[in-house]
């Protein structure tokens, strides 16, 4: 049988052995409610604390500064629909970009639906230098006293962009708007640094960055400006009433294992999965003509294991199709049952038969040049095939 390569690690990651061997520690033996007064309850409250020191440490933030959630689209919520729905919420503005994850942009249409006024900046368009990061000018001047939220991704699930965020922060801090980051694709893949980049509300889930699936994080802010929450979900009071119900403990230690290896390493890896994305490129241009790269250059602000490129006159999804055994995806995976082309390329100037045969590839720590040289090779084989059908 052909040998199965995962080139998906945007969409999700093997959860790491070691991270694997912790979680079913606590499942089988420490497996106690947190909230029980017990000894149980207090070792599974002991590690949850040690969990939260971990994220703390590895994000420059405190430990209280952590709320747990079920993954990054219920933290982007609370975020989200947190603070605009606050009942002491005066502003009525909401500024993000137009190439944010639909685990953001839907919350926001719903509360454009409900009347708050929604701006999606563009990104730089293809070909220019920062392609794909959002038009910074444009951004800086919709955020005024009105605004109530911003919010902007880290780096893109789709082309890898990373942000720069310095700018936005300041321009946040100075009018009274609270900003949002969905670091979802950065938290373990590049530094993140609440110390250094004044951002009140960061979501992250494990399953990203090589843990369990089902348990991520919202980071809320206690420095500086007051940061008021309406809670999503309501019940037992707990996470300072912030996300009532039991703790996930197994996934919430897992998660803060998850990121202390992957922090450990983050430098070497980044370099390593950079250069195994470098190959894949490399190849996949050798073997087909015109191949063309969506978003930014592979060396400027981009995620070290992202790669988005258009094939000629193929369809993405008939070229992965024609290749079962290498997994990639054609657009963000939550919503590719979906038949529209990419929002994020259409935003970057790609028209839609240029989306349509696009795809993403994420490389990631398991990855090895094997892989990626078969792959491209196999990628390639149907490319022809495909090619010599259509003639
Ligand atoms: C940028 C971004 N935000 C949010 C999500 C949703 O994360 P989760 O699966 O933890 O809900 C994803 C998942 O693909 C993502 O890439």
């Amino acid at each position: 049988m052909t040998e199965r390569i995962y080139l998906d690690h945007h969409s999700t990651t093997p959860c790491d052995a070691r991270v694997a061997a912790t979680m079913q520690r606590m499942l089988v033996e420490q497996f106690g409610n947190a909230s029980s007064g017990h000894v149980y309850g207090q070792e599974a409250a002991e590690a949850v604390k040690t969990a939260a020191e971990q994220l703390a440490g590895g994000l420059g933030a405190t430990a209280p500064e952590f709320v747990f959630t079920s993954g990054a689209t219920e933290s982007n919520c609370l975020a989200l629909f947190g603070v605009c729905l606050h009942p002491r919420q005066r502003r009525r503005k909401i500024v993000t970009a137009a190439t944010e994850h639909p685990a953001v942009l839907d919350p926001l249409a719903r509360l454009a639906r409900e009347g708050f006024t929604v701006v999606r900046v563009p990104p730089y368009p293809q070909g220019h230098p920062q392609a794909g990061q959002v038009d910074q000018a444009r951004l800086l001047a919709e955020i005024d006293d009105q605004t109530a939220l911003v919010s902007i991704m880290w780096a893109n699930n789709e082309i890898g962009t990373i942000q720069p965020l310095e700018a936005i922060a300041q321009r946040c801090e100075h009018s009274g708007a609270l900003l949002h980051c969905d670091a979802t694709q950065a938290v373990g893949r590049v530094p993140v640094r609440l110390d250094q980049v004044k951002v009140d509300l960061l979501s992250g889930s494990a399953h990203k960055f090589y843990g369990p699936m089902g348990v991520g994080f919202l980071y809320v802010r206690h420095t500086g400006k007051r940061i008021r929450l309406r809670p999503l979900v309501e019940g037992g009071g707990q996470q300072q009433g912030l996300r009532s119900g039991t703790l996930n403990v197994p996934g919430i230690v897992a998660m803060g294992h998850a990121l202390q290896i992957c922090l450990a390493s983050l430098e070497t890896d980044a370099k390593r999965i950079a250069a195994l994305r470098d190959r894949l490129c490399s190849a996949l241009r050798d073997a087909i003509p015109d191949v063309r790269l969506n978003g930014s250059a592979l060396d400027a602000g981009r995620l070290p294991g992202n790669l988005n490129v258009r094939f000629p006159l193929v369809e993405g999804e008939a070229l992965m199709a024609a290749t079962p055994s290498v997994a990639c995806s054609s657009g963000s995976a939550c919503s590719s049952v979906k038949p529209e082309p990419s929002h994020v390329l259409l935003a970057l100037g790609c028209s839609e038969a240029e989306a349509r045969s696009s795809l993403r590839f994420g490389v990631g720590r398991t990855t090895t040049e094997a892989q990626i040289d078969a792959a491209a090779e196999r990628l390639a084989a149907s490319w022809q095939r495909l090619r010599s059908m259509m003639s």
